[in-house]
């Protein structure tokens, strides 16, 4: 395990004068644990119980049974996507679904292969994961030109590696398909991958660099045109990241360690995490990281804090590792406070109600951003996944008013989604609070956004659909754990909604606009339709999630895997 250094052995231990500082240092201490317990009781953990039930069992009348039509109909759609890549971009990243041309921005290994492969495994199309082995042994991750993001890398092509082994090791994947020798490769491909990610960690603080230089085997900055446009992060040698970056990569790097029996890979993850978990800083909200944050300090030199873009996956990370891990693990009491602390405070001052408007009286749940002072007013996709990991805290650290609050974030995003014309949400979206705020940072002051906001009560900012998966993986979650049917029909709507608006020549296309669908108000190329890109997240998540909402309700079952944020499930081992 991981022993940080403050834990060690005082240097003082023989001095007289020094052990009465110690007593004292120690009376100190008891007296602020006494005070903290009755100032802040929710929080203190007396027995821990880890590795409670997730998923609900009490189906009534079949309902917990696959949905064969509608899971076969998601399983065509993967089945498309799988061979428009095959046909026109064997081995390039991506496939850009509109012309049929392709795009190599992650390293050139191959990222689609990698990480849809598990989706494949999950559906059972065998034949396409056949090829995509083939692929997978033949990458030399230890070479490209570009730049390498460790947090991207982690997350897409590692934790797309592993989670195959984990699901050959449970039986999911039989023989036929992969062989004992070749489960293995992948795991030696795996640990090539991890250490050529090693430099990354090469800090100060443990916190990874924001990119590696593979020719240099070093950690470096972010290209210079990320700060173009971020005057306040120019600091070149001293880069700054949000908690996503650095708090992402602990439950692929784990589920290394296990399958290895090589502790480097926690060791590194755990560390990289350390400095904002156990911050020296106080947050202005508890629980909620104070960011960006300097890599070779742990310093925040910025006050952003959200649960959106940049700052995300580490909150999903801190209840998601309190699953995996073994129970043993001497940080888990920590995880989950920090965890509740960070749910607590995201309710109580991020989470604000709409106000109704002119023609719709109803009033939605959305999470807003804090930037110093200010109460940003908007949400963005990305933070539906919100809804999701807080329903499996409520089940697994057994809070109902987690429940209460993460439906109700559901339903927010939910309206995002029907609020518009194509029955998409938009990438990001405003309201206006219903209490607290009389002056909102964000107000509708174009014509579109008025008309937007008296239609609805929210307004995009940022109208596109990239395929992303954040609103149907929480759909998934809220089935899969309260046992309602009426979240399988609301992923059915988003995604007829996707198969009809999105669904092009070589692929599934982002959209340019959720509000704009009909024939007639886009050119007749469809370029302004359409934007020319499907990310490997549509195949690894969208599709996936969107597919075990509609499967057996035993297949890939949350009592025994967990996924990570990008869709890739482990084997819970307890
Ligand atoms: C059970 O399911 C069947 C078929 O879906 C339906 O016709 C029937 O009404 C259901 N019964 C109950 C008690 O819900
Ligand atoms: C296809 O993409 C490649 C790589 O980005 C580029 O060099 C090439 O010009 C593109 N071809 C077309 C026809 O757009
Ligand atoms: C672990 O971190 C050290 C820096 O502390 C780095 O040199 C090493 O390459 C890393 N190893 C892995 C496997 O991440």
């Amino acid at each position: 395990m991981t022993g940080f250094r403050r834990w060690g052995k005082s240097k003082f231990e023989n001095n007289p004068e020094s052990s009465f500082k110690l007593l004292a240092a120690v009376l100190v201490i008891i007296l602020y644990l006494v005070i903290k317990e009755f100032s802040n009781p929710t929080v203190h953990i007396r027995t821990p119980t880890y590795g409670a039930k997730i998923q609900f069992s009490d189906w009534k009348n079949g309902t917990g049974r696959a949905d064969k039509e509608k899971a076969e109909k998601v399983r065509d759609a993967m089945k498309y996507t799988f061979e428009k890549y095959k046909q026109n971009a064997w081995g390039q990243d991506d496939i850009l679904p509109v012309s049929g041309n392709y795009s190599s921005t992650r390293n050139g290994w191959g990222a689609f292969i990698v990480d849809s492969a598990t989706t494949l495994a999950l559906m059972g199309l065998w034949d396409e994961l056949i090829l995509s082995v083939q692929h997978i042994l033949a990458v030399d991750f230890t070479k490209s030109e570009d730049l390498v993001d460790p947090f991207e890398t982690t997350i897409r092509y590692l934790g797309g590696l592993v989670s195959l082994v984990d699901l050959y090791d449970a039986g999911v994947i039989p023989e036929e398909a992969i062989t004992k020798e070749t489960r293995d490769r992948i795991l030696e491909q795996a640990v090539i991958l991890a250490n050529t990610l090693g430099p990354a960690y090469d800090t100060p603080t443990g916190m990874p660099w924001p990119r590696v230089d593979l020719s240099k085997s070093k950690g470096t900055a972010d290209p210079p045109s990320v700060y173009i446009g971020h005057p306040d992060r120019k600091q070149y040698d001293q880069p700054a990241i949000g908690p996503a970056r650095t708090g992402s990569s602990i439950l692929e790097n784990r589920a290394l360690s296990r399958l290895t029996g090589d502790s480097i890979y926690t060791k590194n993850s755990t560390l990289a995490w350390s400095s904002i978990v156990w911050s020296r800083w106080t947050p202005a909200y508890p629980g909620l990281v104070d960011a960006p944050i300097d890599i070779k300090t742990g310093a925040p030199v910025g006050r952003e804090r959200s649960w959106d873009a940049g700052h995300d996956s580490y909150y999903e990370y801190l209840l998601k590792i309190t699953l995996l891990a073994p129970p043993s693990d001497p940080y888990l009491d920590t995880y989950k406070a920090t965890f509740i602390r960070a749910v607590d405070s995201l309710r109580k001052s991020l989470g604000t109600r709409s106000a109704p408007a002119p023609n719709h009286a109803m009033q939605h749940s959305y999470i807003g951003h804090s930037n110093d002072k200010w109460y940003l007013n908007r949400q963005s996709h990305l933070a539906c996944f919100a809804p999701g990991t807080i329903l499996l805290a409520s089940k697994s650290y057994d809070k109902p008013d987690f429940k209460t609050f993460a439906l109700a974030l559901l339903e927010g995003c939910r309206h995002a989604y029907n609020s518009t014309p194509s029955r998409i949400g938009p990438e990001t979206w405003s309201w206006v609070p219903k209490f607290g705020y009389s002056d909102p940072v964000y107000m509708p002051t174009t014509k579109r956004a008025k008309h937007e906001w008296q239609q609805s009560g929210i307004w995009s900012s940022d109208p596109q659909y990239k395929g992303r998966p954040e609103y149907v993986e929480s759909l998934f979650y809220a089935y899969r754990i309260t046992g309602e049917s009426r979240f399988r029909e609301w992923a059915w709507e988003a995604f007829e909604a996707m198969e009809k608006n999105c669904k092009a020549p070589y692929g599934y296309a982002q959209l340019a606009d959720v509000y704009r669908v009909e024939p007639g108000q886009w050119s007749g190329a469809g370029t302004d339709r359409w934007i020319d890109m499907q990310e490997s997240f549509w195949a690894a998540e969208t599709l996936k999630y969107l597919w075990l909402t509609f499967e057996e309700s035993d297949v890939a079952n949350l009592d025994r895997w967990v996924f990570t944020t990008e869709g890739h499930p482990l084997r819970v081992m307890r």
